[in-house]
């Protein structure tokens, strides 16, 4: 059963994967050890009101919640409150939390919770990257703790959604996310590429918004918001869940389709700041990094499927 330690910018997709990670633990099929949240989407104390939000919510409680970075590494910070409201869930008013954060940094409680279970944690990262970073640098010896680490972030072959090539969660921390991809730890990272097919449309949103449960009206609730952000890249009603699809590749491997190269964050580029890039080229690999499993396609239908049924399950 997987170990996860989730860090995130709860944000209208991270909320939904928090839900389903919830119906995972439901359901004996993985353990959630703690959140930590960090800027992007929103501010992160923000970001851990609304994942207390959501855990309350899913009857989750006693899972630690640590505010996290509150700006990137080198840059200036900006959040994505046109995609996810200023709340960071939709504006959907919801009221505070019955917990609190606890008084530990998110990067301190990744270090700390990985050194007290050695080879056990899958980090589960569906946001900027700086707590990753943050805690590779409060202890280098990080990787030979982690099970595996598992990303949300990075566009390849698909365009990127904040430049013409960077991807949100990379792009808030460029200098992050290379920490992290150029540490030495099991990897999986899934982009644009994989996330995009994945989107859900009309179909998927009826049933959702039919099912009469506390969970299933707050999904449609957030997503209405979400949906309005994304039609227009769309061009047709639906959205992109993107960081549920890292979820799901976290406890199920085998719904992706992977390529294993080493990934590097483009960190000058004048238009091209916070891209990640691969070598594609078919050569014998002239990298010194670890190749990461980058995804690069899924199993849509059984995505679609397994997300819809976690949520109506609670
Ligand atoms: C990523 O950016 C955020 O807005 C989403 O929550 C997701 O993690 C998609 O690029
Ligand atoms: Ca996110």
């Amino acid at each position: 059963m997987a170990a996860i330690l989730f860090d995130c910018d709860t944000g209208i997709d991270d909320a939904i994967t928090l839900l389903y990670l919830a119906s995972l633990v439901r359901e004996g099929k993985a353990e959630l050890v703690g959140v930590g949240t960090v800027h992007g989407n929103v501010d992160p104390e923000s970001g851990a009101l609304n994942s207390l939000r959501v855990l309350e919510l899913a009857g989750l409680h006693g899972v630690p919640v640590a505010v996290g970075a509150a700006r990137p590494m080198a840059q200036d910070v900006h959040y994505a409150l046109d995609w996810h409201g200023t709340d960071g869930l939709g504006d959907t008013g919801l009221p505070d939390p019955a917990g609190r954060p606890v008084d530990e940094a998110a990067a301190a409680q990744i270090v700390r919770l990985a050194r007290s279970r050695p080879g056990e944690l899958t980090l589960l990262a569906t946001g900027p990257l700086t707590n990753l970073g943050a805690a590779l640098l409060l202890d280098p010896q990080l990787p030979a703790l982690v099970r595996e680490v598992v990303i949300m972030g990075g566009a390849f072959d698909h365009p990127g959604n904040v430049t013409t090539h960077a991807e949100a969660n990379i792009w808030h921390d460029p200098e992050a996310a290379d920490l992290v991809f150029a540490a030495d730890w099991p990897m999986v990272l899934v982009p644009l590429d994989a996330t995009h097919p994945t989107a859900v449309g009309d179909a998927w949103l009826d049933r959702l918004s039919a099912h009469d449960s506390e969970a299933a009206r707050f999904a449609a609730k957030i997503l209405d918001f979400y949906v309005a952000a994304y039609t227009p890249t769309l061009k047709r009603r639906g959205a992109v869940i993107h960081d549920a699809l890292a979820a799901m590749l976290a406890v199920d491997p085998e719904l992706g389709e992977y390529a294993e190269r080493p990934v590097r964050v483009e960190l000058r580029g004048e238009l091209t700041r916070g891209t990640t890039v691969w070598d594609a080229r078919s050569l014998p690999a002239d990298d010194d990094r670890r190749p990461v499993r980058v995804a690069v396609g899924s199993d849509v239908t059984a995505f679609q499927e397994r997300l819809l049924a976690s949520i109506l399950s609670l």
